[in-house]
């Protein structure tokens, strides 16, 4: 969680360029941010912090006049002490000398407290005022800046996650930068340079960036970028050109990013079956992972959220088509309780952001373990990226709305291209990349005819207190999906069920007017669907059907084309993002930002 950026340049205006920087990571939290800016040839110097969104932060900055050619900025999602002025970031030491933004939790900030800084009187409740404040009484102490940055990086507990930004005072064009478990990333420009903890917030400015692993330490300089090991070595590391164009992470005319994002899924789509679906609709996904995969009995997909629920559908296609037994976890519960293992696993990570600490946590397991691996995500050179034995992408270009819409589809289709890839393909006689057009236009049609969605939102779940989402065999992962989708933008409390399960005991919770929404495209499963959502309009919910063609009755509500049944998650979710949609924005929500959340979840 937390988003960071520096700049330092020869002769720029900082403040600007780090407050765009920030609005474009405020995905990565939002319930404070600042920054600091300094100017060499003036002298002077100012940080600036305010509560709240990076809108208030931009307001208080231009009243402030504030001037200088390097900084440090930072949006916040608190982790230790609440949101407020106080604990927003840059932290500063007690004398004013040195300034740090941090994305990530030291885990024994309390204890190093205790045992170094008994004397230090404290201005916040972070465990990042605890980090400053010790670099602070080494350099007291005789040590260099950077020493200091290692002295500190060496008593921190290992679980510690860090993206550390640092400036000194006295040094007021270099930024100090240390990584463990966060990413951060070095952007490279003509005379000047950048860090950022995600390439989309630096793209109007290069699009040349050095990755920095783990236990890395950097001192960037407006012409010049040192890199050093863990162990001090200096080192060196080409820049990789991201081939990202800055307008793709702009919301145009779109009031929301999920809207636009929703409106994307169909050319995301369509990039995917190019890419990987190129001749003849044969696939192309490499043969070390088509040959590591077939000498596989056992796959192991592992995710978390909406990544997981994106797993659900996978599992089946893998089963289905390709004929190899999958299992599917929640990564927060793999990486501490490891399941009994097959002889020969092979694992398949789902990661948007591909920097879900949890889902790290089982790749560096499994790594140590020397099994073999896959991370299907969005974002190129991420760590999942990078730590796993094969990655493919998901092309689907930024995803910057909390709530994950069009990498739910890239994740589905890359899964089932990749089960096709491994099935008999004549034995299965499918031709998908027909069956993946068809879906791109089924998908067009329905966000065509949102209007009907918006409707029954503002009808049915505005004023909703609690829903349901209920569905058997894959439509029951994908309401799991729906319903995630639904309560975490418009805060209305919803349960997506195994339509079967519903009666033993949950059923309970149903009363007048109570929202029950069915998701129907298996065709043999739909008569007993319909069976449970009678059971709810019996005690008195108000029910709603999204259906396929082929099950549709004239009392059905909203119809999806026909399409492959294992493929179906890929239409029928998108009436259900749509719905969640509209509930928010007819709730007066901030869709793109939900409370409490973060896109990119970089702690466990
Ligand atoms: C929900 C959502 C989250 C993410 C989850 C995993 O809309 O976006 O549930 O799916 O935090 O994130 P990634 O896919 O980046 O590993």
């Amino acid at each position: 969680f937390c988003g960071i950026v520096g700049f330092t340049g020869n002769n720029y205006q900082s403040a600007p360029i780090l407050l765009k920087g920030l609005q474009k990571l405020e995905y990565r939290g939002y319930d404070s941010a600042g920054l600091y800016v300094a100017d060499e040839a003036n002298g002077t110097d100012q940080l600036v912090k305010e509560n709240g969104r990076v809108s208030e932060l931009v307001k208080l900055v231009s009243e402030k006049n504030v001037k200088g050619t390097a900084g440090i900025a930072h949006t916040r999602w608190a982790t230790h002490g609440v949101p407020s002025v106080a604990n927003a970031h840059p932290h500063v030491s007690a004398d004013g000398r040195f300034y740090l933004v941090h994305n990530g939790v030291i885990e024994n900030y309390a204890e190093l407290k205790q045992n170094y800084l008994s004397d230090v009187q404290f201005a916040s409740n972070t465990d990042t005022e605890v980090a400053v404040q010790m670099i602070d009484k080494f350099v007291k102490e005789g040590e260099t800046t950077v020493n200091a940055l290692k002295k500190l990086i060496a008593l921190m507990d290992r679980n510690s996650a860090y993206g550390f930004l640092l400036m000194d005072r006295e040094e007021p064009e270099r930024m100090y930068v240390a990584k463990q478990k966060s990413p951060l990333l070095i952007g490279i420009g003509s005379d000047f340079n950048v860090v950022t903890s995600d390439a989309v917030a630096m793209l109007d400015q290069t699009h040349d960036f050095i990755e920095l692993h783990d236990g890395e330490i950097a001192i960037v300089d407006p012409d010049n970028v040192q890199l050093f090991a863990a162990n001090g070595d200096a080192i060196s590391r080409e820049a990789f050109h991201l081939d990202i164009d800055a307008t793709e992470t702009d919301k145009g005319a779109y009031p929301f990013y999920m809207l636009k994002e929703i409106d994307e899924q169909p050319v995301v789509i369509r990039q995917l079956i190019s890419r990987y679906l190129p001749k003849d609709g044969q696939p192309q996904i490499g043969e070390g992972i088509v040959k590591d995969m077939l000498a596989a009995d056992r796959i192991y997909i592992v995710a978390a959220g909406t990544s997981y629920h994106a797993g659900l559908v996978g599992a089946r296609l893998f089963e289905r088509w390709a004929g190899i037994p999958t299992e599917v976890h929640v990564s927060s519960e793999f990486a501490y309780e490891q399941p009994l293992l097959s002889e020969k696993p092979f694992f398949i990570f789902l990661s948007q952001s591909g920097e879900t600490a949890d889902s790290r946590e089982v790749l560096q397991n499994i790594n140590a373990q020397g099994f073999k691996s896959l991370t299907l995500t969005n974002v190129e050179k991420s760590t999942l990226w990078r730590e796993a034995t094969y990655a493919l992408p998901l092309l689907a270009g930024p995803e910057i709305a909390v709530a994950s819409t069009k990498a739910y589809v890239a994740q589905v289709t890359l899964q089932a291209i990749l089960a096709y890839a491994l099935a008999d393909r004549e034995a299965l006689n499918l031709d998908l990349e027909q069956e993946l057009s068809k879906i791109a236009i089924a998908i067009q049609g329905i966000i065509d005819d949102k209007e009907q969605l918006q409707e029954v939102a503002e009808e049915m779940l505005v004023p909703a207190h609690h829903a349901f989402y209920i569905g058997r065999g894959v439509d029951s992962a994908v309401v799991l999906e729906a319903a995630l989708k639904l309560k975490e933008i418009s805060y209305v409390q919803t349960e997506g069920f195994a339509a079967g399960e519903l009666k033993h005991g949950t059923l309970a919770l149903i009363e007048e007017d109570t929202p029950v929404i069915a998701v129907m495209t298996q065709p043999r499963l739909a008569g007993l669907v319909r069976g449970n959502l009678a059971e709810t309009q019996a005690r008195g919910a108000k029910t709603y059907t999204i259906v396929t063609q082929a099950i549709a009755k004239p009392e059905d509500d909203f119809v999806l084309p026909d399409i492959n049944e294992l493929l179906t998650p890929l239409v029928s979710v998108v009436p259900a993002q749509l719905l969640a949609y509209y509930t928010s924005l007819g709730r007066g929500l901030d869709v793109d930002h939900p409370r409490n959340l973060a896109k990119s979840v970089t702690v466990q």
